[in-house]
C-alpha cells in the first residue's frame, strides 16, 4: 500500500473530498451519532492494524463513520455550554498552520501573525496599553498563566522565587462564587491549593459583591497568608454576569492585590454598545484573558492570557535551558526563519511544542473585520434578549436570570407541578434528546433553569425561536406525561 500519497501533492485534491463531507455535515440532516452507535463503533472498532489500508480508504472511513457521527456542537440550534463550531474561515487557517507551521516558532509569518492577531484582539477589547498577550490551548489554561503570573509578583514582593523555590507559605485567592471552576484547579496546579480560592457572594444578578469582597480582605488582614489575586469575571459561566471591574480593580490597588479579569467568554461582548459601559475599569487588570475559541469563532484549543508585565511570566514559567533547542538558534547575522525561534512563547507559558493558533485569530478578524464581528456579537446578545422577552411574555414560561450578554435563564411553569426544577430537568433532557434545540441548563438561586448561551457564527433568530417553541412545545408533552402517569 502506497502509504506516502498524501505527502506527494494530493493535499488540493484530498482536502476537496474531506470539504465535501464536512459541507454534508454542516447540512445537519444526519441522525445523532447516538442512533446508530452500535453500527459505526463496530466499524471502527479494529484491531491496531498491522498494515495501512491508504489514504484514499482513511478518508472514505472518515466520510462514511466518522464525521457523519460527530458532534452536534456546530449546529446553529446547540447552544449548550459556551462552545461552538469553527468558522470556515477558523477550519481553513488551521488547516494552513498544520501544513505550513506545525509549530508556532521560528521567524515565519505564521509566528509574526502570533503577535500580531494577539495585539489586534488587545486593541479591539480595549485591554490596557501596553498589555501583551500569549496563546495557549483555552480559558482553563489561559487562567491557570494568568495565575501564575500573579502567584509569581506576589512573591517575589515578599523576595522569594516561587518558581524556584515552591510555594512556602499558605495563600489566598479571591473570586466569586461564580468564578470558573477552572481558577480553583489553577490553584491547585500553581501549589496554591484549591482551598486557597476564597469564594466572595454576589448579588442578585450573579456580580461579585464588592462590599463582600472588601470585608473579607479586611478581615484576611495579619493572616499569615500571603494574598496573591482577586479574580473578577466579564461574562461569568452561569449567567453571563459581569462584575463590577471598577469597584474591584480599586479594592485590589487599594489592597495591592494582582486584579485578574476572566473574559474567556464574555471579553469580545465589550465590541457591542449596549453593554460596553460595564466593561468600565478593565483598564485596570493586571492580567486578562480571552478565549478565540468561544465568542470569535475559533476552533477549539485557542485561548489567550494578557500581562501588563511579561517578563514575570518568563520568570514564572522559563524552562531550564536546553541545549539542543537554544544552542541551535542564533541571534547574530540572522537570515534564515530556522535561525531564531522568534518572541519566546514556550518560556512564558506551560506548553512548548503549541500549533500556529495566531494564523486563525488574525483570519477570523481579518475576514470579518471588527464590524463583523460586533454584527455577531450585538446579534447573538439581541438572541438572548429575544428569548428573555418571549418568556417573559408567556405565561408558561419564566425569565430566572436576564440576560446581560447572549447568555439567559428561563423555566416552564407549570401549576401541576411542584417540583419545578425536576419539571425542567425532565425538558431539558427531552430537549436534548429530540435534538433541534440543545440548550444547557444551570440553576440560579435555587432555580433550575434552560440556559441557551448564543456563540455560534450560524445561530440567528430562526434558532432562537425554535428554542422557545421547543420548549413549550416539550413542556406541555411533559406536564401530560406526568399526568397521564398519575392517572
Ligand atoms: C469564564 C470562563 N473561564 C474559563 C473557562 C475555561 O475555558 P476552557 O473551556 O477553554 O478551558 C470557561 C469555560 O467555559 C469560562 O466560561
Amino acid at each position: 500500500m502506497n502509504t506516502d500519497k498524501a505527502e506527494c501533492g494530493h493535499l488540493a485534491e484530498l482536502s476537496a473530498r474531506l470539504g465535501e463531507q464536512l459541507d454534508g455535515y454542516l447540512s445537519f440532516r444526519h441522525p445523532d451519532a447516538m442512533q446508530q452507535a452500535d453500527t459505526w463503533r463496530q466499524a471502527l472498532e479494529l484491531p491496531v492494524p498491522e498494515n495501512g489500508v491508504g489514504v484514499d480508504a482513511v478518508l472514505a472511513e472518515l466520510g462514511q463513520w466518522v464525521i457523519p457521527n460527530g458532534s452536534p456542537i456546530p449546529n446553529p440550534g446547540c447552544t449548550a455550554f459556551i462552545t461552538t463550531g469553527a468558522t470556515t474561515i477558523g477550519a481553513l487557517a488551521t488547516l494552513a498552520g498544520s501544513v505550513a507551521a506545525p509549530q508556532r516558532i521560528g521567524l515565519t509569518a505564521f509566528n509574526f501573525l502570533e503577535e500580531l492577531s494577539l495585539d489586534w484582539m488587545a486593541r479591539m477589547f480595549g485591554l490596557p496599553k501596553g498589555m501583551k498577550g500569549l496563546y495557549s490551548s483555552g480559558g482553563s489554561v489561559a487562567n491557570l498563566v494568568a495565575l501564575g503570573a500573579a502567584r509569581q509578583s506576589a512573591f517575589e514582593r515578599l523576595g522569594i522565587d516561587p518558581a524556584r523555590e515552591g510555594v512556602c507559605r499558605p495563600c489566598r485567592l479571591y473570586a466569586s462564587v461564580e468564578c470558573h471552576h477552572s481558577v480553583q484547579r489553577a490553584a491547585a496546579v500553581l501549589g496554591l491549593g484549591r482551598q486557597s480560592v476564597c469564594k466572595i457572594e454576589t448579588d442578585a444578578g450573579g456580580r461579585m459583591s464588592t462590599t463582600a469582597l472588601r470585608r473579607q480582605l479586611m478581615a484576611d488582614q495579619g493572616e499569615n497568608r500571603v494574598p496573591i489575586a482577586v479574580v473578577a469575571n466579564a461574562g461569568s459561566t452561569n449567567r453571563g454576569a459581569i462584575d463590577p471591574l471598577r469597584e474591584i480593580g480599586e479594592t485590589a490597588r487599594a489592597y495591592s492585590l494582582w486584579f485578574h479579569v476572566d473574559g474567556a467568554y464574555g471579553l469580545p461582548g465589550i465590541l457591542d454598545p449596549r453593554v460596553q459601559p460595564l466593561y468600565d475599569g478593565l483598564e485596570l487588570a493586571d492580567s486578562v484573558i480571552v478565549d478565540p475559541h468561544k465568542w470569535l469563532g475559533a476552533p477549539v484549543g485557542i485561548g489567550a492570557t494578557y500581562v501588563k508585565d511579561r517578563e514575570l511570566l518568563n520568570r514564572a514559567f522559563t524552562q531550564e535551558a536546553a541545549t539542543y533547542l537554544e544552542g541551535s538558534c542564533t541571534t547574530e547575522g540572522v537570515a534564515h526563519s530556522m535561525d531564531n525561534l522568534g518572541i519566546p512563547y514556550a518560556d512564558m507559558g506551560v506548553e512548548l511544542s503549541a500549533p500556529s493558533r495566531g494564523a486563525v485569530v488574525w483570519a477570523l478578524i481579518r475576514e470579518i473585520g471588527i464590524a463583523g464581528l460586533r454584527e455577531r456579537i450585538c446579534r447573538h446578545n439581541s438572541l438572548a434578549r429575544h428569548v428573555a422577552e418571549r418568556a417573559e411574555a408567556h405565561p408558561n414560561l419564566d425569565v430566572v436570570s436576564e440576560p446581560t450578554l447572549s447568555i439567559c435563564g428561563i423555566r416552564y411553569l407549570s401549576e401541576r407541578w411542584n417540583d419545578l426544577n425536576e419539571l425542567n430537568r425532565r425538558i431539558h433532557r427531552r430537549m436534548v434528546q429530540r435534538g433541534r434545540s440543545i440548550p444547557s441548563t444551570t440553576v440560579v438561586n435555587g432555580a433550575l433553569a434552560i440556559r441557551p448561551c448564543f456563540v455560534g457564527a450560524r445561530t440567528t433568530l430562526k434558532e432562537a425561536d425554535e428554542l422557545v417553541d421547543e420548549m413549550l412545545a416539550v413542556g406541555q408533552e411533559v406536564a401530560r406525561m406526568n399526568e397521564e402517569a398519575a392517572g
